[in-house]
C-alpha cells in the first residue's frame, strides 16, 4: 500500500514561508521557546514508554515526568503530589469548578459560588451550566478599570458559599486583582469555602507562589509562557475537596485518567523555569513595550480610550502600583469596529487581537469591557495589544505609525464619524 508523504513537510512550508510579521498578540499564544523545544525533544523521540509502566522504557517518561513536576511545585511553593497535569487552561479551570463544586455537594456542605463578571469563558460556561446544575452563582461586578470590590465579595460570602473563581490577570484588558487579600477576605467569613484562582494569564508576569496567595486551587497553561499547546496544570492545596471529572485509569493519583503528556510536562516546566529565572528581564522589557503603546496610541489617534487600569510607569498622575500585566496594552476605538483594524494590521505584517480570541469574528462587545461599564458602540471598537519577549523597538515604531492611517481610512468609510459629515 502507497503512503502520502509525511505531513511535516506541508508544515514546515506553513511555518518558514512567510515574511518577517509583527506579532503582538501573546495572550492568546506564544512561540514555543527553542530551549523548550530542546529540552521536550528526548520526550518525543527516545523516551517514548507510558510512564505508568514498569520496564526501562517507561522509567525514562516516569523520570521525566517526575522531574519536570518537581520544578513545577519548586516554583509554585507546593509539594509535586500538589498538582495535577492537564491538557491546558480550559481542563484546569473545568476541572477545578466542577471538581470541587460536585465535592462540595456531595459532602452536603451548600451550593453557592461566587464568580467574577470579567473571567474567561472556560470558567463562566462552567458556572452557567452548574447553575443548570442546581447550583446557585453569584457574578461580580467590577469598576471602570476591571477590579472587583473586595467588601462586595466579603458580603457574598455565605455558610452555604462552597467555592469562589475569582481570575488573577485579566486576558483582555490586565487588570491584576489583589488576589491575597481577596483570599484572605474570603476564608475570614468562610475557612472552608474554596478559593480558585485562574492564573492563565499570571504565569511569567507575577509571582506564583501559592501559599502568599493563600488559594486552594490554580489553573496554568504552558502555551501562554513560551510552552506546548496542550500541556497545563492544576495546583491543589492538600485536604481540598476535589471530584475527579475524568474517569479511567489512576493516572494522577486517581485525579485525572489518562496517560500524561510528558513530553508537554516537560515543556511546561522547562518554559516555567525560564520565566522564573528570567523574570526581571523579561518584564522590564514588556513594561517599557507596553508603556510605549499605552502612551503613543492615544497621542496619534483622536477618539481613543485604554482599556483597564493605567499604570503609573506609562501615566504619572496615575495611582502608584500596577494593577496592570505587565505585556498588555488594550484599546477602545470611537466610531469603528474592532475587526476591520485587525484585518488591515494583518494586512500590513501586524497580528494583534480585538479582545480575547475565542470572541474573534463574533460582532457581540466583549463581556468583560461591557462590565467595566464601556457602551457597547465603544466595545465593539476593541484592539488587545500584547507584547512578547521577541517584540523589538523598531517593531512598536512600526505599528505606531501603521495604525493612524489605517484608523483614519476606516473612520472615514464609517456612517458614525462626524468628521465624515464635514468632508
Ligand atoms: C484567562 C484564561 N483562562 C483560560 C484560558 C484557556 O486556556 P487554554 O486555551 O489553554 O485552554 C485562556 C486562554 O486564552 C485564558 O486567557
Amino acid at each position: 500500500m502507497q503512503h502520502e508523504p509525511p505531513s511535516s513537510v506541508h508544515y514546515n512550508r506553513i511555518v518558514t514561508s512567510r515574511p518577517e510579521r509583527i506579532y503582538l498578540d501573546h495572550a492568546a499564544t506564544t512561540p514555543l521557546d527553542p530551549r523548550v523545544l530542546e529540552a521536550m525533544m528526548p520526550y518525543l523521540t527516545a523516551a517514548w514508554g507510558n510512564p505508568s509502566s514498569l520496564y526501562a522504557e517507561a522509567q525514562d517518561a516516569r523520570r521525566g515526568l517526575d522531574s519536570a513536576r518537581a520544578a513545577i511545585a519548586g516554583i509554585l511553593g507546593c509539594r509535586p503530589n500538589d498538582l495535577i497535569v492537564t491538557a491546558g487552561g480550559s481542563e484546569s479551570n473545568n476541572l477545578a469548578l466542577r471538581g470541587a463544586a460536585w465535592a462540595a455537594r456531595r459532602a452536603g456542605r451548600g451550593d453557592h459560588i461566587i464568580t467574577s463578571a470579567i473571567e474567561h469563558h472556560a470558567v463562566l460556561h462552567t458556572t452557567e451550566r452548574l447553575e443548570q446544575d442546581g447550583f446557585r452563582v453569584t457574578y461580580l461586578g467590577v469598576d471602570s478599570e476591571g477590579f472587583i470590590d473586595i467588601g462586595q465579595l466579603q458580603d457574598a460570602v455565605g455558610d452555604d458559599t462552597i467555592l469562589v473563581s475569582i481570575m488573577y490577570v485579566n486576558n483582555e484588558v490586565g487588570t491584576v486583582q489583589p488576589l491575597a487579600n481577596a483570599v484572605r477576605a474570603v476564608k475570614e467569613k468562610n475557612p472552608k469555602a474554596v478559593f480558585h484562582t485562574d492564573a492563565v494569564q499570571a504565569a511569567g508576569m507575577i509571582d506564583l507562589d501559592v501559599d502568599s496567595l493563600g488559594v486552594d486551587l490554580l489553573s496554568l497553561a504552558a502555551h501562554k509562557f513560551y510552552g506546548p499547546k496542550g500541556a497545563g496544570a492544576l495546583y491543589v492545596r492538600p485536604r481540598t475537596p476535589l471530584l475527579p471529572q475524568q474517569l479511567g485509569g489512576t493516572q494522577e493519583k486517581s485525579r485525572r485518567a489518562g496517560t500524561e503528556n510528558v513530553a508537554g510536562v516537560v515543556g511546561m516546566a522547562t518554559a516555567l523555569q525560564l520565566a522564573h529565572d528570567e523574570f526581571g528581564s523579561r518584564t522590564a522589557h514588556y513594561r517599557e513595550l507596553r508603556d510605549r503603546l499605552l502612551v503613543g496610541v492615544p497621542e496619534r489617534v483622536p477618539n481613543v480610550r485604554v482599556t483597564g487600569p493605567l499604570p503609573s510607569s506609562a501615566h504619572p498622575e496615575a495611582l502608584e502600583g500596577e494593577g496592570r500585566a505587565a505585556n498588555n496594552a488594550s484599546f477602545c476605538f470611537e466610531y469603528i469596529e474592532g475587526e476591520p483594524i485587525l484585518i488591515a494590521l494583518d494586512l500590513a505584517g501586524v497580528a494583534c487581537s480585538s479582545g480575547s480570541a475565542c470572541t474573534t469574528g463574533s460582532l457581540e462587545p466583549s463581556h468583560v469591557l461591557t462590565a467595566m461599564g464601556v457602551p457597547d458602540d465603544l466595545a465593539r471598537g476593541s484592539m488587545r495589544l500584547t507584547v512578547g519577549a521577541s517584540n523589538t523597538s523598531d517593531q512598536i515604531d512600526y505599528f505606531l505609525e501603521t495604525l493612524p492611517g489605517i484608523v483614519s481610512r476606516l473612520r472615514s468609510l464609517s456612517p458614525t464619524w462626524p468628521e465624515r459629515a464635514r468632508s
